[in-house]
């Protein structure tokens, strides 16, 4: 069995109850869980930015009858203490001003017996292909921070693992997961990297950094062709509270 497997097999055997997703984004992690879980009575996503203002490429997981969506601050949830029976937060540590904020308010919202999930990709022992996009995550994260959006490079597994373990959660379990599958340099996998890069350069146009920043890309472009892209491994724990 692979660590992917391991992962749904671990979330299989969670009754998601009432279910919390903080940052939801455009609810992916909602949708994987809802196809993952043991069983569920209902989804709240959250998210800093109002989703329904955005633009979806697939279904629209908030349009379901048992997923709700409220804008809302991850760091002052508006929720009740223990309100929750599963709380979960992907690939969205390293946007957060204060993760160990976040982690407090993960441990309020959660009813005493309940579970988390949390994962976010890490920096640190990657292979070269996925140090691509590691580098292009922190040269976007650069250019959000320097435009006043809370975005840091991302964190090491070690300082992952001193976030969920400052949560005190009892019988935690760690899943590391990467998919090194397929050509680095693909053309599909390097054009995608490429239009982000694309999109990133065209949100800093206004910055006083500009040319340096644009010079940064021109060797994030280059790698992209030379070395090819792979997604950096993720670090995912499951805990009960
Ligand atoms: C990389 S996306 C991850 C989305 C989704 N969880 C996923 O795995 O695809 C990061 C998300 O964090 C949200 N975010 C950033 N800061 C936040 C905050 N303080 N409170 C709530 N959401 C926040 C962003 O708006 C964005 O939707």
């Amino acid at each position: 069995m692979n660590n992917a497997e391991q992962i749904d097999q671990a979330i299989g055997a969670i009754s998601g109850g009432r279910v919390l997703d903080i940052a939801t984004g455009t609810g992916s992690t909602i949708q994987w869980m809802i196809e993952a879980l043991k069983d569920y009575e209902w989804f709240l996503g959250v998210d800093s930015v109002d989703i329904t203002l955005r633009t979806f490429e697939d279904e629209n997981v908030f349009e379901s009858d048992d997923v709700e969506f409220q804008r809302m601050d991850a760091h002052h949830l508006e929720l009740n203490d223990a309100s929750f029976d599963t709380v979960t937060t992907t690939r969205s540590l390293h946007h957060f001003a204060d993760p160990a904020q976040v982690m407090d308010e993960i441990m309020r919202v959660l009813r005493p017996g309940g579970h988390v999930l949390i994962g976010d990709m890490y920096s640190d022992n990657q292979t070269e292909t996925q140090m691509t996009h590691v580098l292009a995550h922190h040269w976007w994260a650069r250019i959000d921070a320097a435009l006043g959006i809370d975005h840091t490079e991302t964190y090491t597994r070690q300082q992952i693992v001193d976030l969920v373990e400052g949560m005190g959660l009892s019988r935690v379990e760690y899943y590391d997961y990467a998919d090194l599958g397929g050509e680095a340099t693909d053309i599909a996998r390097t054009e995608f990297t490429k239009r982000q890069i694309a999109r990133y350069l065209d949100k800093a146009k206004d910055l006083p950094n500009f040319d340096a920043i644009q010079a940064e890309a021109e060797v994030l472009l280059r790698r992209l062709d030379e070395v090819g892209v792979h997604g950096a491994t993720m670090l995912f724990a499951i805990g009960e509270k």
